[in-house]
């Protein structure tokens, strides 16, 4: 490995996992990436010092007299008119850093430099580093060396993008509807998400994405970003007059909230970028990186039993024993008590802060219900909201100063709840003494750590500051003491559903409820972008009662287990008194699922592209190509009749396979129509006919699924 210490060269070539990053790295100022994406190969010096110099630009009238490059860290030291990189002072003094490079550190596959501003007494550190996915990770130090306070208002990382990116995709979303696309046309000018509510929230982008016009999952060169990062952020695509167009990530701070004292410094959380032709070559590079976290669940991911939607807060030891065998009965492997087994929480109302079992409704602690589980052969897992607390509660009648707010008045209040600050030392022992006393005293295999309410107002101390950075780094803090006290506990970020989703969370849980809402066709949308970002072994999916509680839709058994299927499959439904035959097709959906388990937990989520939006095909494919199972689902009508061909992405060229329905219960043909000819058998076919013109698509009802199985022929 190459390293060169403390030198200035005037380009860089970093290669990895398939992606290049090159950078133009000049004797004054800071380095600009000229071009990151995918991989040129062994380049020459001279090759790679010509592509520095060909991304040089011209100085035009009007303009400044040095011609104006997108550093990694933008300011208006060096021409740069968009929005800066860096923006904070010492009351009004030092607003407008310049920075020289005092050390550079480069392999083949990172960088490391120090700059300097003296006159602002500030000192910068940028991380830039390529792993073995090619995402492109990067983290920003700014250090105060003056000798008064600086504030910061924001630091961000900055990613440049192609020109050819004329179209941006984000999500959005609400409670019950979180991660909806949305997209629209890259002009000049700067885009920004935000997030406001002290989580990512039920609207944030996982991913902001730009990319070739019309990019989709399968085709188009389309780079995106996020930051893993649990708290508030923005991130933004810009597009100057000059000629720039770049992405930015950042903490989103509060007024005051980091003020650096001489010698402090404030660490940007990661920003991690990705590219790809299409998005599922994007997503893949994130999905590869979870999985290879140490920490990456090892055994296979137990069919969980959730009891919310099935007996909400009715906590009955007979009633949960019922559910419990009925869960045993159709497969599931781990067993969860959600919300209503602690103190005073006989609703939403009161109890949240006073983690202690409830003696009225569990007067004998939860052993009784932990054994007739684990005798069951599941594993036991509890609900947990460790950072809310009720006003109605033991806790927060003891220790008002412990909640979050911004002085004498608390915010507004949010499902009955309000936020502890666990910055403060005694609110985070609180709840480190009492969840490790509940792991420690009963046999728990999994916590759900849900999180109900958007901060607002998020103070503390005296005067109150704002409060999330540190709050966020608390979370962080105990999660990890948690873990490291109970390695084999497993945690589910929950937050209302999925509204805290990122990989700072994610690199301390072992997955996420991806939403509130369980109607399949909602379900639909929710996971397909999700999925931008979370691989399905991590991504909550279960199957609800016939009729969706949070949409009132009935949908078929075929349709609600189809779509869970791929995920950290679930059932959160009262089975305990299920038709004997409804009983037997939820049995066979638990073994269908754990019968391509290693699949889909392991193989690459694909999404074609298809042009009718009334049909949806998505797909895991195996890590050698040679096989996959694919979910074919009829949202709505289609707009021709027959629907039409079917393409199956994300096989290999150059093989040939066998297609083939994998239900055998799926009812295919109805009045007038006739059998569908290759479904009878089965049919081998080219993988690249799957890929560009597919097989007829099966009439189906609106709102019907089916599987379909490939296999080497
Ligand atoms: C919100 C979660 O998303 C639900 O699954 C459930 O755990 C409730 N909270 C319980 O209050």
């Amino acid at each position: 490995m190459q390293r060169r210490s403390g030198l200035r060269t005037s380009e860089l070539h970093l290669r990895l996992g398939g992606t290049s990053l090159v950078l133009d790295t000049p004797e004054s100022g800071l380095p600009s990436i000229v071009h990151w994406g995918p991989d040129l190969g062994d380049v020459t010096e001279e090759a790679l010092a010509g592509l520095v110099t060909a991304s040089r630009p011209q100085r035009v009238s009007g303009g400044v007299d040095e011609p104006t490059r997108l550093t990694l860290l933008p300011l208006q030291a060096d021409g740069w008119q968009g929005t800066p990189g860096l923006v904070g002072s010492r009351a009004g003094a030092g607003f407008a850093p310049s920075f020289q490079v005092t050390d550079l550190t480069a392999d083949d596959a990172g960088l490391v430099l120090t700059a300097d501003d003296a006159e602002a007494a500030l000192r910068l550190r940028i991380e830039l580093r390529l792993d073995e996915h090619g995402l492109l990770h990067q983290t920003l130090r700014l250090t105060n060396s003056g000798d008064d306070v600086y504030d910061l208002h924001e630091l961000a990382a900055t990613f440049p993008l192609p020109h050819t990116a004329g179209e941006v995709l984000d999500t959005t979303g609400r409670h019950l509807r979180e991660r909806t696309p949305q997209r629209h046309a890259m002009t000049v000018g700067r885009y920004d998400r935000e997030s406001r509510r002290g989580r990512p929230g039920a609207d944030a982008t996982l991913l902001l994405a730009a990319g070739t016009p019309g990019f989709g999952f399968e085709r188009g060169l389309v780079h995106a970003v996020h930051l893993a990062w649990s708290g508030n952020h923005r991130v933004s695509v810009e597009r100057t007059i000059t000629g720039s167009s770049l992405a930015r990530v950042a903490e989103l701070l509060g007024a005051g909230e980091i003020r650096l004292v001489p010698g402090e410094s404030y660490d940007s959380p990661e920003a991690i970028g990705s590219w790809g032709d299409g998005l599922t070559e994007l997503s893949g590079r994130y999905h590869r990186l979870l999985r290879s976290r140490p920490q990456h669940p090892a055994s296979e991911r137990p069919v969980t039993l959730n009891t919310w939607e099935a007996v909400y807060f009715d906590h009955d030891l007979a009633r949960l024993s019922a559910l419990a065998d009925a869960g045993a009965r159709v497969g599931a492997e781990r067993f969860v008590l959600d919300d209503g087994w602690f103190r005073g929480r006989r609703d939403d109302t009161s109890g949240l802060g006073d983690w202690y079992v409830d003696d009225d409704v569990w007067p004998d602690g939860l052993t009784p219900i932990i054994d007739h589980v684990t005798g069951l052969g599941m594993q036991f897992g509890l609900w947990v909201e460790p950072e809310m607390v009720n006003p109605d509660s033991d806790l927060a009648r003891a220790h008002p100063d412990w909640i979050l707010s911004a002085g004498s008045r608390l915010p507004v209040s949010a499902r009955q709840q309000q936020v502890l600050d666990l910055s403060n030392p005694a609110a985070s022992a609180y709840l480190l003494e009492r969840l490790d006393a509940l792991l420690t005293e009963y046999d728990i295999a999994y916590l759900k750590w849900d999180h109900n309410r958007d901060l607002l107002e998020a103070g503390a101390g005296s005067p109150a500051h704002p409060a999330v950075h540190e709050n966020v780094v608390a979370l962080y803090r105990l999660l990890d003491e948690l873990r490291s006290r109970h390695p084999f506990v497993e945690i589910e970020s929950c937050a209302s559903g999925g509204a805290r989703v990122d990989l700072g969370i994610l690199d301390r849980t072992d997955r996420i409820w991806a939403s509130d809402c369980i109607d399949p066709i909602e379900r639909l949308t929710i996971q397909r972008y999700t999925n931008l970002l979370v691989p399905y072994e991590l991504m909550g999916a279960h199957v609800s009662g016939p009729r969706s509680h949070s949409t009132g839709r009935r949908h078929d058994l075929s349709l609600r287990a189809g779509v869970a299927l791929p995920g950290h499959f679930g059932i959160e439904w009262d089975i305990s008194a299920l038709d004997p035959e409804v009983e037997a097709e939820l049995t066979a959906w638990v073994a269908a699922h754990k019968g391509h388990r290693e699949l889909l937990h392991h193989g690459t989520a694909v999404h074609a592209d298809l042009p009718d939006a009334s049909m949806d095909l998505r797909g895991v494919v195996s890590p050698g190509r040679d096989r996959a199972l694919y979910t074919f689902t009829q949202v709505t009508a289609s707009a021709s009749y027959p629907p039409g061909p079917v393409t199956f992405p994300g096989l290999d060229d150059e093989r040939s396979y066998r297609v083939a329905l994998a239900d055998p219960t799926a009812t295919l043909g109805g009045p007038g129509q006739s059998a569908l000819p290759w479904t009878l058998d089965g049919v081998v076919v080219p993988g690249r006919a799957l890929r560009l013109g597919g097989v007829q698509a099966p009439v189906l009802f609106p709102e019907s699924l089916v599987l379909i199985e490939v296999t080497p022929a």
